[in-house]
């Protein structure tokens, strides 16, 4: 059969409430047209990310039930810590409430100033907390992952001759070196295995430990097995296994490729990095059995990481993008390509070249879309990245619309509607004239400003 099938059947139903155009532009205006502040219910189709907005299984409610509440020592802890080292090899797994816990910890360990880590792309909060230490955050991207026209594989790939250099010319003051698989902030694009093999291989060469951001994992080994050589006969545990295995440590939102509400972890090999890591963890977090979390949701990531590497799961979640891409594409309107592994990036500055950047195209059109069809979508461009730290204003490298999926949530016909709005706002763009925002905070101004229309 060639139809490629949502591989699950609905079990328990939220309803969505159906909104008017009328009633959602006054919504919209009442928000001071910044999407965050939007009530959930008054949303449609909530794409604004895919983290922690999945749906669990009936075997992941089951499971929540065993969990055991124990201070220390609970046997959920034992049964997600097995679950993670089935995946990902490391000694030591310490559980975190979330991602960005794991990466404080992470930064308390390797942080401070005059210090400069290096990555593919650092997500906005692994770059947050390592400046917040005092020390420089660097993205070596391939080039052909700064092009979203470029249909090269691994766009999520770290540039090797930028990273020797690097390791060179910075020497001692560079206490890791990361990369994060999918490269979310640059288009949810994948890394290679030979890829991931060639910056450990760097790092450990210059005696830098190798940290992954594991966030999106199974989409990563999914894209391996379809586009390396010699990995189409792979299973996706194993793919997953050596792109760990050649880690030192990791951090984990488990929000994302291990199908949790909530929860995340750091992982080492290193003895010392680990009570380091731990001594940390009970200051800020908990008892290294439970990290933050309830027992039932240890219990919940447990079982989601058996799921997560399910190929009929990973070839339908790969499947929505493509297929929205593709349906964006024929009527013209530029996106990211080739479909990255979460979300589907629509490329603003081509699509409405009349507006400046600083007028905030991409937000334009995640508001549009929020007008026309309920939809809410993330800007990624100029308003998140803009405002520089010395307090003048800068256009971002790409105005991005990022239409992020909640795993196992929508269907064929929610991105069937999607392509229909955008249908519709292909017919209104013109006429957009973009924002301008009127008020805004010191840091992180995307989520809390506001906006008036031009
Ligand atoms: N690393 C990556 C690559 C991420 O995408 C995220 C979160 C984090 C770390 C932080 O994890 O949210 O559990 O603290 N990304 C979400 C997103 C918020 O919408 O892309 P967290």
């Amino acid at each position: 059969m060639k139809t490629i099938i949502e591989p699950f059947r609905i079990k328990s139903v939220e309803p969505i409430r159906m909104t008017t155009r009328a009633e959602r532009e006054a919504k919209l205006k009442a928000a001071d047209y910044n999407l965050f502040a939007l009530k959930s219910e008054d949303v449609i189709i909530d794409l604004l990310t895919d983290s922690g907005t999945g749906a669990m299984s009936a075997e992941q409610w089951a499971a929540v039930m065993r969990g055991d509440e124990s201070y220390a020592g609970s046997p959920s802890y034992y049964r997600f810590r097995d679950s993670v080292q089935e995946l990902m090899p490391f000694e030591h797994i310490i559980p975190t409430h979330q991602g960005r816990a794991a990466e404080a910890i992470l930064v308390s360990i390797f942080g401070g100033a005059g210090k400069h880590v290096p990555s593919n792309t650092h997500f906005d909060t692994t770059r947050g907390n390592i400046e917040a230490s005092g020390a420089e955050a660097y993205d070596l991207v391939i080039e052909e992952g700064k092009d979203p026209a470029s249909l090269y594989p691994f766009k999520g790939n770290m540039d090797l001759g930028k990273l020797k250099a690097f390791l060179e010319e910075k020497g001692d003051s560079v206490p890791m070196v990361m990369i994060t698989i999918t490269n979310n902030a640059g288009g949810g694009q994948p890394v290679s295995l030979e890829n991931i093999r060639g910056v450990a291989a760097l790092a450990h060469e210059y005696g830098k430990p190798f940290i992954i951001d594991g966030c999106r994992f199974s989409e990563n080994a999914w894209f391996i097995k379809q586009r390396e050589e010699g990995q189409q006969d792979r299973s996706i545990k194993d793919i997953v296994r050596d792109c760990f295995s050649v880690a030192d440590g990791m951090t984990m939102s488990a929000k994302k490729d291990a199908f949790g509400n909530i929860g995340g972890w750091i992982a080492f090999n290193n003895d010392s990095l680990a009570e380091q890591a731990r001594v940390r963890l009970i200051q800020t977090e908990g008892f290294p059995t439970y990290g933050g979390l309830a027992g039932r949701d240890l219990e919940a990531l447990a079982q989601g990481l058996h799921e997560i590497i399910d190929e009929d799961y990973l070839r339908y979640r790969i499947r929505t993008n493509e297929y929205i891409i593709e349906k964006l594409d024929a009527l013209g309107i530029p996106v990211v390509k080739p479909a990255g592994g979460h979300a589907v990036f629509v490329d603003a500055k081509s699509w409405l070249p009349h507006i400046d950047p600083l007028k905030y195209p991409a937000h334009t059109v995640a508001c549009k879309l929020y007008e026309i069809g309920g939809i809410r979508s993330c800007e990624i461009g100029s308003v998140m990245f803009g405002r520089q730290t010395d307090g003048s204003e800068k256009p971002a490298a790409m105005e991005l619309v990022r239409l992020a999926f909640p795993r196992r949530t929508y269907t064929q016909s929610h991105a069937d509607y999607v392509v229909e709005a955008f249908e519709q706002l292909a017919a209104e763009k013109d006429q957009l004239k973009g924002f301008k925002i009127i008020r805004e905070p010191k840091l992180m101004r995307h989520f809390t400003c506001s906006f008036a229309p031009l």
